[in-house]
């Protein structure tokens, strides 16, 4: 326990209290594990510095972690992430959080480095930074570092092209790569909050609108899904090509994003590379088309490159800044393309964080008895994890799965049987 914090006003911390009971209400599977752990102790003895979105979801995390025995010290990981009111309780519960929202670049760093004063063993991470930072800023740590984990699909593959160049001195698991997160949070988690974003931030009607979804990962899959759902005519961007296949099987249009800018209303960026929208889409744009961006870093949407085109800008609601081009248009960017589901909104519902935290918890298990052994490389999760958090939250939902007998376990692992 300590008073060792950095939020924006303590005096929030009894609505954050009420934040944390209503995310605790809703992540059975953490509740479920929480109670285990409090018992076993996985994590006794150990130091986690998080760098993760300051979130209710996120501090029912946190207070997980402690419960299994760890000492922590947690920031932020984006500078419009943070609930601010999420901090004030969980700093009033005694946890060194140093995040609030609308830090600058100066502070992210400056909150990083505080929670690396604990001297990590463990790190966890959702796009990479606190482990860029140790890397670069901090080596003296490393030798003390079992290991870390990852959140995010960027943040992965930033690890995996540091481990190919022989740059990453711990090892990490990828929590991303896990099924129970990948495959849930990514899709449903991102496509519901950043609709949920864009809703709070322009309110305006979706039905019949020209939704454009850049990127046809999971993320882009998940808002394509959710945005035809509610009216829109989607349009996907893509340069992969069997990425861009399954778009237009599933019944979306495909088109490049020259096309796309001159026929879009809406325009989302879930890509993870830099410059998806630039300055000659925007040129192209209709009056009033309202981007954002889903990705992890601000760099989808080439802001700076409006700046250059716009004659003027005024934030004209929370979240939503509109842009005067020179011959009159209305451009509206929101939440500064940052992550509009995170600054815009409150980031995924509680229950599909339920299973990616789950797997965070598994992670810093498997890493305090096994990381000092294991390779400088970024590892997944056992397959059998994925299988039991499934599982209880199958449970936790009233679902129950059928079993195979002997007969068919044995069929199964056969190969003598044909036609
Ligand atoms: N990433 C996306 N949604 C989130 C949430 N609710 N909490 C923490 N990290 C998130």
């Amino acid at each position: 326990m300590t008073n060792d914090y950095q939020v924006k006003d303590i005096g929030l911390a009894a609505e954050g209290k009420k934040q944390l009971d209503w995310a605790e209400a809703h992540m059975p599977v953490l509740r479920l594990l929480r109670e285990r752990v409090a018992k076993e102790k996985p994590l006794s003895g150990q130091r986690i510095a998080g760098c993760l979105h300051v979130t209710k979801e996120t501090g029912i995390l946190v207070r997980t972690l402690a419960a299994a025995g760890a000492e922590l010290a947690w920031s932020g990981c984006n500078p419009l992430s943070t609930q601010d009111e999420v901090a004030a309780a969980l700093a009033a519960e005694g946890f060194r959080i140093y995040a609030w929202h609308g830090m600058g670049t100066r502070e992210f760093y400056e909150c990083i480095d505080r929670t690396l004063e604990i001297r990590p063993t463990l790190t966890l991470d959702d796009g990479a930074d606190l482990i860029f930072r140790i890397h670069d800023k901090r080596p003296d740590l490393i030798p003390g570092v079992l290991g870390g984990s990852e959140e995010t699909t960027t943040g992965v593959h930033r690890l995996r092209a540091m481990a190919k160049a022989g740059a990453l001195r711990y090892p990490i698991v990828a929590v991303n790569d896990s099924e129970t997160k990948w495959d849930f949070d990514n899709v449903y988690g991102t496509g519901q909050s950043s609709i949920d974003g864009i809703l709070r931030a322009t309110s305006v009607l979706l039905a019949g609108k020209t939704f454009v979804v850049a990127g046809y990962g999971h993320c882009g899959r998940g808002c394509a899904m959710r945005a035809r759902g509610m009216g829109s005519n989607v349009l996907v961007t893509e340069v992969k090509a069997t990425a861009a296949l399954k778009a237009a099987l599933e019944g979306f249009g495909v088109a490049t994003m020259d096309e796309a800018a001159k026929v879009g209303d809406i325009f989302i960026t879930a890509t993870g590379m830099r410059d998806v929208i630039t300055g000659r889409h925007f040129a192209a744009m209709k009056d009033g088309a309202i981007v954002c961006n889903t990705g992890h870093y601000d760099v989808e949407v080439a802001i700076k490159e409006l700046e250059k085109l716009a004659k003027g800008k005024r934030e004209i609601r929370p979240n939503c800044e509109e842009y005067e081009m020179g011959d009159g248009r209305r451009i509206y960017v929101l939440a500064q393309g940052r992550l509009v589901n995170l600054a815009a909104a409150e980031g995924h519902p509680s229950e599909v964080m339920d299973m990616s935290f789950a797997n965070q918890l598994r992670a810093m298990i498997l890493l305090a008895k096994e990381g000092r052994t294991m390779a400088r490389a970024v590892h997944v999760l056992p397959e059998e994890i994925d299988q039991e958090i499934a599982g209880h939250k199958l449970v936790s939902m009233g679902l129950a799965l059928d079993s195979l007998t002997k007969e068919q376990i044995a069929y199964r692992d056969a190969y003598s049987e044909g036609t």
